[in-house]
């Protein structure tokens, strides 16, 4: 096998390199989890004051976690048994589908003004900031890879890509989809922890 014909390979196995590499990013992503509750317990500093939250923040909340969950485990359970998504699992994956693109329009216009970096000047007075720093960081990652994930297949929809370009967009799916399940992950457990007064 030529060095040349690997990224060939590559692109012809993407499915299976997925496949390969889905438990790696979960075990990694329960490591960070693992090792930062560790550190917190250690190291416990003053924790930023629980965040309050309204019906409707509560409400759009449960909306992602609810439509990430749905369409995570029904993807990546069915990638990982079978290889592919398809049957009952492609179609439970769609009623996922059609709840996240509602719901993340609504996420992007609620929580924005929340999730805006601060640069406070010292010894400025403002409010205490709603949000810790990595739900911050993952709410923007969830935005941008949860656009990305839906766009890949409104677009696959359309007559513009011939297969190849169809492939490619199923492989972006695949990885940013990956990634909005883990940004969602990550900002759980950043809420979570500042509820209970761990950050
Ligand atoms: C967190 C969000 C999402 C995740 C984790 C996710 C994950 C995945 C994965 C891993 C596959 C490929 C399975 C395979 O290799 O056969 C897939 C396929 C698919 N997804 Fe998603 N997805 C997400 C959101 C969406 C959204 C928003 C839509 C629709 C707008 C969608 C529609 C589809 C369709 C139609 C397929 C089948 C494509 C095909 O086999 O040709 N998904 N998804």
């Amino acid at each position: 096998m030529s060095v040349a014909s690997i990224p060939i390979l590559a692109a012809m196995n993407s499915g299976e390199i997925f496949r390969q590499a889905l438990p790696y990013v979960l075990l990694g992503v329960a490591l960070i989890v693992a090792l930062d509750l560790a550190v917190s317990f250690v190291y416990r500093g003053n924790p930023s004051p629980r965040s309050k939250w309204n019906w409707w923040d509560v409400l759009v909340y449960l909306g992602t976690l609810g439509s990430v969950g749905v369409l995570g485990f029904t993807s990546l359970a069915a990638v990982v048994r079978d290889g592919v998504l398809g049957g009952w699992s492609l179609f439970v994956h769609m009623f996922g589908a059609g709840a996240f693109t509602a719901v993340l329009p609504l996420l992007a216009l609620s929580w924005a003004h929340a999730n805006r970096a601060e640069l406070r000047p010292a010894g400025g007075q403002s409010s205490p900031p709603k949000f810790c720093g990595i739900s911050k960081l993952m709410f923007w990652l969830i935005l941008a890879c949860g656009f990305v994930v839906t766009m890949t297949m409104l677009v696959s929809m359309l007559p513009i890509f011939g297969s190849d370009g169809q492939h490619t967009l199923l492989d972006i799916h695949r990885y940013s989809g990956l990634a909005v399940v883990v940004a969602a992950v990550l900002h759980l457990y950043g809420v979570a922890a500042q509820q209970v007064g761990l950050r």
